[in-house]
């Protein structure tokens, strides 16, 4: 595991962005895993900016969702799918034929998700995986506990995790949904590259348990350790428990 300590979340965002643009440019139709959240939306800026410049070319970019809530509308403002095509897609210039996510409104949720892991599966499999941090060490929404071989499935989120998206839904922590799909920990392992951006000193304690504690099912993000291409770029707020 690479660990990169960047100034400020700017500076951590133009770094991954530069990543995002370089495979790009090695492979115009990567496949790229983003995830929702504050935390990478510089990044999501700095490669926007990039691509308005004419530096990238991301029209042929695909774009593949790394969690949603079970049980919002697709148009709903804060469905995952809504806010990814508001802050990736359509500043990148991408349609959402370059859109893969699992279903969160399907009857069958179980089988949602067994069609998003094969879905990916058929499309190559994800070459570059950009992932926030939640404050309890979750990465998508694999809670604690979560099992390090699980696949994309329907979880339940924790009150932290509830209370921590309010801010999303105006403060009110009972409109977030309690259910999840999320790719699983194993399910992320098996991208190429993955790329785990944490800044603030709220992620701090997570960020010293994902890069110095043990593996372990009470970290999640601790799971990075095991894959062979991992880094985890961190701002100084963010490093000061490392
Ligand atoms: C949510 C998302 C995660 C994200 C986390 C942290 O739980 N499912 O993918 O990493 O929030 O969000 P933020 O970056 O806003 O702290």
């Amino acid at each position: 595991m690479e660990v990169v300590i960047v100034p400020d979340a700017a500076a951590g965002g133009e770094l991954v962005a530069e990543a995002m643009a370089q495979l790009l440019g090695r492979r115009p139709d990567a496949l790229l895993g983003v995830a929702t959240g504050s935390t990478p939306l510089p990044v999501y800026e700095a490669l926007a900016a990039k691509v308005r410049s004419g530096a990238v070319d991301a029209s042929r970019a695909r774009i593949a969702q790394l969690d949603e809530y079970v049980g919002l509308p697709a148009d709903h403002p804060e469905s995952y799918r809504s806010v990814l095509r508001r802050e990736v897609l359509e500043p990148l210039g991408i349609g959402m034929d370059g859109f893969l996510g699992p279903d969160g409104t399907a009857e069958d949720v179980r089988a949602a998700c067994a069609a998003y892991d094969r879905t990916l599966a058929e499309a190559g499999g994800v070459d570059l995986q950009l992932l926030g941090i939640g404050t309890d060490g979750h990465i998508g929404f694999n809670e604690p506990c979560s099992s390090l071989a699980s696949r994309t499935r329907i979880k339940t989120l924790t009150q932290q995790t509830r209370a921590d998206n309010a801010r999303f839904f105006d403060g009110d922590v009972d409109q977030v949904p309690h259910h999840v799909i999320t790719q699983g920990i194993g399910t992320i392992l098996e991208a190429r590259h993955l790329v785990l951006l944490a800044t603030g000193e709220g992620k701090a304690d997570a960020v010293a348990a994902t890069v110095e504690g043990p593996v372990a099912a009470v970290c999640p993000a601790s799971a990075l350790q095991l894959h062979p291409h991992a880094t985890v770029v961190v701002d100084e707020p963010a490093a000061a428990k490392l």
